[in-house]
């Protein structure tokens, strides 16, 4: 399924809501856009003052959307783990993308001299951003070391007419490959699509591993290969049904900064390079997808899967030294917590010293390419009688399990931005001493007392 089929999809299902009157880019359509997010839909504005296209965002706000997109049913992803499973076997089992020798991305063509950014419905989404920003646009890279193309999410701050910057940060792919062809001296081509199908949305926002194409993780996410074209300016290959293409030529030598509002809502200050528009190509009726900037629904929901494999990737490690663990959970939620999350940690500890050494452990792991305490605030010790994947019964375990001072810990983290942060560690198991006063009241069998089943009879 295309970008455009899943928007039609959701209006069919009454999950979209369509603004006719003209709004503008800077500041009204992103607050008309927060508000359509907070309730649930996908907003489609049809004018936008300045510009030649229609938008539309809020559309991959939720696990369900995904199901939508990738043509699955809704509740594909229902039980625990099995979105981890499913991107973890389409990596494993890759399908190959085709080329096309043309496809609707192609309908328009603009050259680089003929380019003019004010025509795109580019918002301005906060009062302390230095740009109006591109902010779903999914960037193709060559890379030089693997020979596949990369392929991740990258903001675009607007710069000029034809300039814009492709915002990286320090540790992605797309920053390894600047500084490689720097150090050569190469020149440098990127393409950036805008409104490509949720399959390759997915794909790109996930750590895909190094060597694997991202392109081919989404022909195996919606079990067809992905169509391609090459680009008008470069090799470089984009996917034919995407609603848009901007062809660039990046500048290594000339960087600039630039603020955006974060997903975790705060801002954040990046360095990126400049680069010139050598050509823009889009279909016919071209539909240009805003995501919601900053600790928006859309951007934060994408955004939790650069870290889909944490879960398994702390379990497997811990059940070396720690083979009582029994289950983990990592909430990547900026809604609950802001930037940074949590992982809880269900065991049948051996001893009371065993839940802080597994603290040490989670926070001194690195998962691709982060240090885990970059990403967690919080490392959550439970004992088996608390439920993971539910917040209110790790907080209740933390508000009745800890007891002694030295049950709680802070770690001091030099990774993040700027400043030093402090994380957290909650030993939140009973004593073992006091395991029999502090168990919780059960009723026996609960399960075999259905409520509906006595409201038949
Ligand atoms: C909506 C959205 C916007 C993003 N913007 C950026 C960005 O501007 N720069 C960046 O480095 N990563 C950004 N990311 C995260 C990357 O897309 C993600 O980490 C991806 O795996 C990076 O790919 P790479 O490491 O192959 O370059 C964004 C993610 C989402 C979902």
């Amino acid at each position: 399924m295309n970008f455009r089929d899943l928007v039609s999809e959701l209006e069919s299902r009454g999950d979209l809501i369509r603004i006719r009157k003209a709004v503008n880019p800077e500041y009204e359509l992103p607050a008309l856009l927060a508000q359509a997010e907070a309730r649930d839909k996908a907003c489609w504005f049809e004018h936008i003052a300045g510009s030649d296209f229609p938008a539309v965002g809020g559309v991959l706000t939720s696990v369900q959307r995904w199901t939508l997109g990738l043509g699955l049913s809704t509740d594909r992803f229902a039980a625990p783990n099995s979105l981890e499973q499913y991107i973890t076997e389409a990596v494993a089992a890759p399908v190959a993308a085709i080329v096309a020798t043309t496809g609707p991305v192609c309908d328009v063509v603009i050259n680089g001299n003929d380019v003019d950014t004010a025509s795109l419905p580019a918002p301005l989404f906060f009062s302390g951003d230095s740009h109006r920003f591109i902010s779903a646009g999914v960037g193709f890279a060559q890379d030089p070391e693997t020979g596949k193309q990369n392929v991740g999410f990258y903001r675009l701050p607007i710069l000029d007419r034809r300039l814009v910057s492709v915002s990286t940060g320090p540790t992605s792919d797309l920053r390894r490959i600047y500084n490689l062809h720097r150090e050569r001296g190469t020149k440098l081509q990127i393409a950036v699509a805008i409104g490509v199908a949720p399959s390759l949305q997915i794909a790109a926002a996930a750590d895909i591993p190094a060597g694997i194409a991202d392109i081919d993780v989404a022909g195996a996410l919606q079990r067809a290969p992905i169509e391609l074209v090459k680009c008008q300016t470069s090799d470089i290959m984009v996917p034919a049904d995407a609603e848009f293409v901007i062809e660039v030529t990046v500048d290594l030598e000339t960087w600039v900064d630039n603020t955006m509002g974060e997903y975790g809502d705060q801002y954040g200050k990046t360095t990126s390079p400049v680069a010139t528009i050598d050509a823009i190509t889009h279909r016919r009726d071209a539909l240009f997808h805003v995501i919601m900037a900053g600790m928006g629904r859309e951007h934060n929901q994408l955004g939790s899967l650069m870290a889909y494999r944490m879960r398994a990737t702390i379990l497997e490690r811990l059940h070396d030294r720690h083979p009582n663990v029994r289950d983990v959970f990592a909430d990547m939620t900026p809604r609950r917590m802001g930037m940074r999350g949590q992982v809880a940690v269900s065991v049948d500890k051996t001893s009371d010293n065993q839940p802080d050494a597994i603290i040490n452990d989670v926070f001194a792991m690195q998962i691709g390419r982060f240090p885990m305490s970059m990403l967690m605030q919080r490392v959550v010790i439970v004992d088996t009688d608390v439920d993971i994947r539910d917040h209110q019964d790790v907080e209740w375990a933390i508000a009745s399990r800890t007891i002694h001072a030295s049950q709680f810990s802070a770690h001091e983290d030099q990774t993040g931005r700027g400043a030093s942060v402090i994380r957290f560690g909650f030993d939140a198991t009973a004593p073992l001493a006091q395991r029999t006063v502090m168990r919780r009241p059960d009723i026996p069998s609960a399960e075999q007392y259905d409520l509906d089943r006595y409201l038949q009879d």
